[in-house]
């Protein structure tokens, strides 16, 4: 059991990390002075495994849940799936004090995050985190979002939540491809700020897919990270954008092969794979690239890009960006464990994606 601090003065809250945690979330939002109504917002896959042990809990907490499905899917994070959700809570004469309970993984957090965000112009919400990428990264720091049919992300509002619950324990029902793409998250930790971690991940490789204690290690340290991050930078305006490194390759990846081939956490390994291969391009780190790929291969994480035209890949980066120029800011490894943030210029950039193309 442990809690971690995002530090953001008035909006600051705690991270908790506890096995069978979901089971005790109506005392933990009491405790944090929530009562009322409270829309817990899931898809019926989550629904089905925890819907009922939440919402239990917040009754005999005194709360009266009512559920609300979104369907599953990265395309329901859309603003038409949002509108259904504001027509629910209006419906149901949901208040400015009432919370927002965002069960599920990060599609859910993101989606539920922004309506938490906007309706009534904010509303408290917690973050309950049911996928390991999720628990490692969407769940903390507020980022929430919609995307929008030509980018990912590209509607939303930084909003924190009143309190991350994570209960490690519904890993076990998740798929080993997600917690593969939740371990994309938790190795980009290591190498933008921690080699010991790093190193840690290299060692105990064969065990995280399991569900032991190391997985917890990952998951804390992991959030540490984040919350040191974001309590320096909330808004993302310089040291909090060393949390996209990969982003910037992985979203292109996702936006190009249409979103749903790749989960959003194995465009992350891909593109962290090319981060490393673009700073050793650049005279930074010549070995991280090894090191990177030899652990995310000994998951099975795929590390080469599908094959894309550079013109549209570099397209697809300027959008993702929000850059019409030339040059296009990228997080690039110097050595393992400490990244930088540096324009890069299109000539350089057409060289790597031509090192990828298949023959
Ligand atoms: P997801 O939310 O789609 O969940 C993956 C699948 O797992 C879904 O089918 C879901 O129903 C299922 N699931 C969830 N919990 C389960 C459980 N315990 N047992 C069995 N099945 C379970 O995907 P994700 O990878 O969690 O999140 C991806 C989203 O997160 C993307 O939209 C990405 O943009 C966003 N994201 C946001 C941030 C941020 O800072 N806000 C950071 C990283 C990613
Ligand atoms: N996932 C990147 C961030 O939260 O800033």
């Amino acid at each position: 059991m442990s809690k971690i601090r995002v530090d953001l003065a008035e909006r600051s809250y705690d991270i908790h990390i506890e096995r069978g945690l979901l089971r005790e979330i109506g005392p933990r939002m009491k405790a944090l002075g929530l009562k009322g109504p409270a829309a817990v917002i899931t898809n019926p896959t989550v629904d089905a495994l925890y819907g009922k042990s939440v919402t239990d809990s917040l009754s005999a907490s005194g709360f009266t849940p009512f559920v609300i499905n979104v369907p599953d899917g990265e395309e329901y994070k859309s603003l038409s799936e949002a509108s259904k959700v504001f027509d629910i809570l209006i419906e149901n004469r949901f208040e400015r004090k009432s919370p927002i309970v965002a069960l599920g993984g990060g599609v859910i957090g993101d989606l539920s995050g922004f309506i938490a965000a906007t309706y009534l112009r904010g509303v408290p919400y917690i973050q309950a985190p049911t996928t390991l990428l999720s628990q490692v990264d969407s769940s903390v720091g507020g980022k929430t979002a919609v995307n929008h049919p030509k980018g990912k992300n590209l509607i939303g509002a930084f909003y924190q939540p009143r309190a991350v619950f994570i209960d490690p324990d519904v890993l076990k029902t998740l798929d080993e491809r997600e917690i593969k793409a939740g371990l994309a998250e938790v190795i980009k930790y290591g190498i933008i700020r921690d080699l010991e971690f790093f190193s840690f991940l290299e060692e105990n490789a064969k065990k995280l897919l399991g569900p032991g204690d190391e997985i917890i290690r990952c998951i804390e340290r992991s959030c540490e990270i984040k919350a040191e991050i974001v309590g320096k930078d909330e808004k993302e305006e310089n040291l909090r954008a060393i949390l996209n490194f990969g982003h910037t390759f992985g979203h292109a990846i996702e936006a190009l092969s249409g979103y749903g081939s790749y989960r959003h956490g194995e465009a992350v390994a891909i593109g962290m794979a090319m981060a490393a291969a673009l700073s050793a391009r650049l005279g930074l780190c010549t070995e991280c690239g090894t090191r990177i790929t030899a652990l995310l291969s000994s998951f099975g994480m795929p590390f080469s890009p599908p094959e894309i035209k550079p013109k549209d890949f570099i397209d697809a980066m300027r959008l993702d960006k929000k850059v019409s120029g030339a040059a296009i800011r990228f997080v690039l490894v110097e050595r393992m464990g400490e990244v930088i943030v540096r324009e890069v210029g299109e000539e350089v950039l057409l060289e790597l994606l031509a090192s990828y193309a298949r023959s």
